[in-house]
């Protein structure tokens, strides 16, 4: 691993004047036309389905005058084969300039981060983070709000499961917001997110349904319910259906700017009669992919500027730590990965996945 390289695998390691430049540089370049990445390569490599994250990253990858190359599932790659996630990494690193990474597993992100010696960015790592997704959040509600401070923020649907509101926490704590985590409770916001905001002193109310708080919200951010992290259909069906945004009930009944974003895909909790609202901002949020990836990539690459290489976290290897998140990619069949601990005030959290 290269050690000065800058990953991007979650905004936890950002502060909040790196989150704004990069906001900002994601305008700057999206107006530039210079191809900052020709004769780059990157590699977007996706061990789980994406329609928005993959090809707005290839998107932005060959409007700044790169190739690109990858996978788009584990089904046509030697995976298939009994090839393991940490040899993938280890050879494609050679085929590549930039590893852009989805998978099933919390933490393979910071897993390939470790492996790689170019540099990595998160696209999607289970139930864990999707900082990309947040990026172009916060662009969204920046360009029709001209801020991000002191917002009231309602997150609905699939807390535990959506790894977007686990992202967007941790870049909106910077800025002063009010959140409502509005889920069934088995769907509730996990407890460590909670934890974290309690330290920062930041306000938040849980609710179990939305109407009641409607007319405070600045953005409404819509998830899904994430079928495919549930035991069963069964599971699933018990919590399927627990909201949906409508024209009826919400038009006239909250403030007239408010915004509805939601990463997609979109199943049933957004009505289609609320599209052609002034409220539906989804689809120019999923638009906006393009310029936040185009700089993320530029500025991994340090072809606008240099994001600067930064550890902080205190690590030990090979310790009796043992991860208790099953879904952790220190727990999938991975021969090469030992597992780690990071130390944080004498507590220890699996450096992979940070449970
Ligand atoms: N928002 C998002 O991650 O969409 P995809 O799964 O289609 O990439």
């Amino acid at each position: 691993m290269r050690e000065n390289k800058r990953d991007i695998i979650t905004l936890r390691e950002f502060d909040k004047e790196e989150i704004l430049y990069i906001l900002h540089s994601a305008l700057k370049i999206s107006q530039e036309s210079e191809p900052l990445l020709k004769s780059h390569i990157i590699s977007t490599l996706f061990f789980e389905p994406s329609t928005r994250t993959r090809t707005s990253f290839q998107t932005a990858a060959l409007r700044l005058g790169a190739s690109v190359n990858g996978f788009d599932s584990s089904s046509g790659i030697s995976v298939q084969k009994g090839e393991n996630f940490s040899d993938t990494i280890r050879m494609m690193e050679y085929y590549s300039d930039c590893l852009v990474i989805r998978s099933p597993h919390d933490g393979a992100a910071k897993l390939a981060s470790t492996l790689s010696s170019k540099p990595v960015i998160n696209a999607g790592d289970g139930v864990n983070q999707h900082p990309s997704q947040t990026l172009l959040d916060l662009y969204t509600i920046l360009e029709e709000k001209q801020t991000l401070e002191n917002l009231e923020i309602a997150c609905v649907g699939d807390l535990k499961n959506g790894r977007t509101v686990h992202s967007l926490i941790e870049a909106l704590k910077h800025f002063s917001p009010k959140l409502y985590f509005i889920a069934p409770e088995s769907l509730q916001i996990p407890q460590k997110y909670l934890e974290k905001l309690d330290n920062l002193k930041i306000s938040y109310e849980l609710h179990s349904e939305f109407e009641s708080t409607l007319e405070n919200y600045d953005v409404l951010y819509m998830t899904r319910v994430q079928k495919e992290r549930f035991d069963s259909e069964v599971e699933y069906e018990k919590v399927a259906h627990s909201f949906q945004l409508t024209k009826e009930n919400i038009v006239g009944k909250c403030k007239s700017d408010m915004m509805i974003l939601h990463p997609l895909p979109r199943i049933e909790e957004i009505a289609r009669d609320l599209d052609d609202t002034p409220h539906a901002f989804y689809f120019k949020q999923a638009g906006n992919g393009i310029p936040i990836r185009k700089a993320m990539l530029a500025l991994v690459l340090g072809k606008y500027s240099k994001l600067e290489a930064k550890n902080s976290d205190v690590v030990e290897i090979n310790t009796d730590f043992k991860c208790h998140n099953a879904r952790c990619i220190s727990n999938v069949k991975t021969e090469y990965v030992a597992h780690r601990a990071i130390i944080k005030s004498g507590n220890k959290q699996c450096f992979f996945c940070e449970k």
